[in-house]
């Protein structure tokens, strides 16, 4: 049988979830911004993901701005045995235009208007989008520890980082997940996910469907669905599981035949053979879109 990770993580010893989670950006308009086009649908998938048995879901505070906090508190509070990962520190200035502001006095804004829209008493895990390059990093870092032990957030993550910042980060609170970009055909935080595993720290890849070059038709990643009469996009996400314990993709949607077929992934049995030859054709199709 192949060495398959446990189906489950538990973020810090303490909040154990179904690794392959739902990321809600996509319940919102296009370019991130105002309401998705059909709100129906939209509710319709977060009442599934109870049904499917979801119990990771991440959102922020600038998706929509606040269009997906508003739904997943409309839809789904109290969150029964569901945790709910958000994120702040990016202020939003039209479609798809994303800025950081990491002041201390914003990021405890951020997280004191989550705790509203979201109805909750702490935020079980709360993620800084981006360090904001115009501040310092420990002055950031310092609100989040005094946001943490007043009690108002369970665990603290980070998006967008190196192994560096993490230790920086880590110098002030542990840090309990990391939010990188990362998928089969994008391998540029190699490093960071094998720094998580080595840290018992949960890695959540965003961008997870993604699979560049290797999405062209004849391509091994068609070979292999095809073989396994799966789709590309869930022989994706079964690689991403299969990469290691501590992933925790999150893909996203606004449709529940989408968010079906995603979940799908998580009972797709993706043997040594084919996990490896993924693992070397996607890091091979990575370092030709790098140029290597
Ligand atoms: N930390 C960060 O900076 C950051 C940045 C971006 C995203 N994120 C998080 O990561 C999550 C996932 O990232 P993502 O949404 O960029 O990428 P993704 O989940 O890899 O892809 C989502 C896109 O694929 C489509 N899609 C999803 N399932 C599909 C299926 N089964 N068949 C065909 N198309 C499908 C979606 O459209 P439909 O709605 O039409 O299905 C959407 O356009 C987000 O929801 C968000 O929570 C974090």
């Amino acid at each position: 049988m192949p060495d398959v990770p446990a189906p489950t993580f538990t973020i810090r010893g303490d909040l154990t979830v179904h690794r392959l989670g739902f990321g809600a950006m996509r319940i919102t308009g296009p370019g991130i911004w105002g309401d998705p086009a059909d709100g129906a649908e939209a509710r319709r998938v977060l009442r599934r993901l109870r049904e499917l048995g979801v119990d990771l879901v991440d959102t922020a505070d600038s998706y929509g701005p606040f269009v997906s906090e508003d739904l997943l508190r409309e839809v789904l509070h109290p969150y029964p045995g569901m945790v709910i990962a958000t994120k702040g520190g990016l202020t939003r200035h039209g479609p798809d235009v994303w800025k950081p502001v990491g002041r201390p006095e914003y990021l405890r804004q951020c997280v004191l208007m989550s705790l509203r829209r979201l109805g909750v008493e702490r935020i079980d895990l709360w993620q800084l989008h981006r360090i904001d390059p115009a501040v310092p990093a420990g002055e950031q870092f310092d609100v989040l520890k005094q946001m943490q032990e007043e009690g108002l957030i369970r665990h603290l993550g980070l998006s967008e980082v190196t192994v560096e910042e993490i230790e920086a980060a880590r110098r002030y609170f542990p840090v309990a997940t990391v939010q990188n970009r990362y998928n089969l055909a994008d391998r540029a935080s190699d490093d960071v996910l094998e720094y998580c595993e080595a840290n018992d720290i949960g890695f959540i890849p965003w961008f997870p469907l993604a699979a560049g070059r290797l999405a062209r038709p004849g391509s091994v990643l068609e070979r292999i669905s095809h073989d396994l009469g799966a789709t590309p996009g869930q022989v994706a996400l079964a690689w991403l599981l299969r990469r290691s314990p501590v992933m925790l993709p999150i893909p996203g949607t606004g449709s529940v035949a989408h968010l079906e077929e995603n979940q799908g992934a998580a009972r797709l049995g993706l043997d040594d053979d084919a996990f490896r030859e993924l693992d070397e054709r996607g890091r091979e199709a990575w370092r030709a879109d790098q140029g290597a």
